[in-house]
């Protein structure tokens, strides 16, 4: 099993209760876990009842088990700021103040959100040493998806940037550097720099999330949900991302078998219906359903959780990554 899990799936579908719970279940079988949260609403600090932060601190009661919990909007804010003191190191006085401009700008566009989490994944998985599994509470969608393919573009900007580069040092410098060796030839530009640094950031990512990463995607027993998971299931086949498995929350309790009353009828009909739409999943997708979670009538949270660790049927074991 890889070191990296991933439970994505829609809003409000049940991913950090299933991260949660399966984080527990890896801590409990030994398996020295990490599990990171993006959501600051309804979070593992709400599950764990428990407050956490930017770095991993151990959760009471559970051996074996650290949390994070990463704040999106902190996240954007300390990506721009970086951003700004590289930009200011090379710009004039008066560009700053256009730039500050542009940047809150920036702030505002959803892709900023998403780049800015996303580089904060990949920092996670980078100093995950300490762990033998980091669990995530989200997968990439979207626009995170895309980035993945920025490797490939970002290197055909590299490349060229480097051959003007070239052509320039072969003009003004041609005394100073005698072969054409990259890193050489980068020396002292930083936008090369910097360009050739986010590009090994993105192959590393890439990298780890093909290699060393399983997805599992959440899902409830509704047309909607369902729907949204086979969308989901092959955005992330077209990035080379498998997902591994499905799990099915918040499905209806059956009554007691003598119980006929409204109440009694009401459930069964509602189960009807949910046994229906995992029918369509295991027979229209390719993952295996690995779960069937009942809605309990409160959160989850403390002994609840290892109830529902307990019928996550994904494996624990943990390989080490091959791309830290
Ligand atoms: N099987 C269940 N039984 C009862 N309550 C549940 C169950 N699964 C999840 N919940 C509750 O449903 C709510 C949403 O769950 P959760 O926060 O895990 O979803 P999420 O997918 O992480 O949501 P978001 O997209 O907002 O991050 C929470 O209040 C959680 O306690
Ligand atoms: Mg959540």
């Amino acid at each position: 099993m890889e070191p990296f899990v991933f439970f994505g799936g829609k809003g409000g579908v049940g991913k950090t209760t299933v991260s949660c719970a399966y984080a527990r279940k890896c801590a409990d079988a030994g398996v020295d876990t990490l599990v990171v949260s993006t959501d600051p609403a309804h979070s593992v600090s709400d599950v764990f009842d428990q407050q956490f932060g930017d770095s991993p601190e151990p959760v009471d009661g559970v051996d074996g088990l650290h949390a994070l919990e990463i704040d999106p909007d902190d996240e954007v804010t300390a990506h721009l700021d970086e951003i700004r003191n590289r930009l200011s190191d090379q710009v004039s006085a008066s560009m700053v103040n256009e730039i500050n401009k542009q940047l809150e700008m920036a702030h505002q566009t959803p892709g900023a959100y998403e780049s800015a989490l996303f580089d904060r994944f990949v920092e996670v998985m980078r100093e995950s040493d300490p762990y033998d599994r980091v669990v995530f509470d989200t997968a990439p969608t979207g626009s995170t998806l895309r980035l993945l393919g920025l490797p490939e573009f970002l290197e055909d900007w590299v490349d060229r940037l480097m051959h003007k580069r070239r052509q320039s040092i072969d003009l003004f410098e041609k005394a100073a550097i005698g072969n054409n060796e990259p890193r050489r030839v980068m020396e002292g530009d930083p936008v090369l720099e910097r360009l050739q640094e986010r590009k090994e950031f993105f192959e590393y990512a890439g990298s780890a999330l093909r290699e060393d990463a399983a997805f599992f995607l959440v899902l409830n027993p509704d047309q909607l949900s369902v729907n949204e998971t086979a969308r989901a299931i092959d955005d992330m086949d077209a990035e080379g991302l498998g997902v591994s498995g499905l799990i099915a929350n918040k499905l209806t309790p059956p009554p007691d078998d003598d119980e006929n009353g409204r109440g009694a009828r009401y459930l069964r009909d509602r189960i009807d219906t949910e046994t229906d739409r995992l029918d369509q999943v295991r027979e229209s997708l390719d993952p295996p359903l690995l779960a069937e979670i009942e809605t309990r009538t409160e959160e989850i949270r403390g002994d609840l959780l290892a109830d529902v660790a307990a019928e996550l049927d994904v494996a624990v074991d943990a390989e080490a990554p091959s791309f830290v």
